[in-house]
């Protein structure tokens, strides 16, 4: 069993895929499959230490469509990726709601999430600024972490990192 159980959850199209991808091979992914829901296995050094983890990239839509499934999901992780998009509002929104229903699920145990606000490289198309953000992360006593699946300048692992620290510590 990984030491490390990750649910990377957000609205649809709001890149949880492309940003595990990315961080799994480097690669970015141009194409849309909303459909596809993964587990993968993966290791690497947090603080020196060699930590197993696996990393659901659920569907956005499971979270309106089929809350059984969602539920188990949620039951399973022990840390939280929530990810919204910077040009999305209503993926921004979704994020309070998420960690609202985790915080339920997971009671009386504190809930492991970070906030994670993709597609940074969009600057035209951009309405939730960082400033919003991070009242937001701080509101939900979350991290905050900022990038671009599509840049690649590495906000996934930052934010898979602390992640892998906190679920660690408790
Ligand atoms: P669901 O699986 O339906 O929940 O969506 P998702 O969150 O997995 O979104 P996905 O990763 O499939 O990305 C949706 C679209 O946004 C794709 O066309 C991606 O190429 C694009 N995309 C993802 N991240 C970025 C980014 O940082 N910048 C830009 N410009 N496009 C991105
Ligand atoms: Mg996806």
């Amino acid at each position: 069993t990984p030491d490390v159980k990750l649910v990377v959850m957000g609205r649809m199209g709001v890149g949880k895929s492309a940003l595990v991808v990315r961080y799994l091979t480097r690669r970015f992914i141009w194409e849309y499959d909303p459909t596809l829901e993964f587990s993968y296995k993966h290791q690497t050094l947090v603080d020196d230490d060699v930590v197993s983890m696996e990393i659901l990239d659920t569907a956005g839509q499971l979270y309106g469509d089929n809350r059984r499934q969602w539920e188990g999901h949620v039951r399973w992780g022990d840390g939280f990726l929530l990810v919204y998009s910077v040009t999305d509002k209503q993926s921004f929104h979704d994020v309070g709601r998420m960690k609202e229903f985790l915080d339920e699920a997971k009671k009386p145990r504190n809930v492991t999430a970070v906030i994670l606000a993709n597609k940074m490289d969009l600057n035209h198309e951009r309405c939730i600024s960082t400033d919003e953000g991070e009242k937001l992360a701080q509101e939900l006593s979350c991290g905050y972490f900022e990038g671009s699946a599509l840049l690649g300048d590495g906000v996934i692992s930052e934010a898979i990192e602390e992640l892998c620290r906190e679920v660690r510590r408790r």
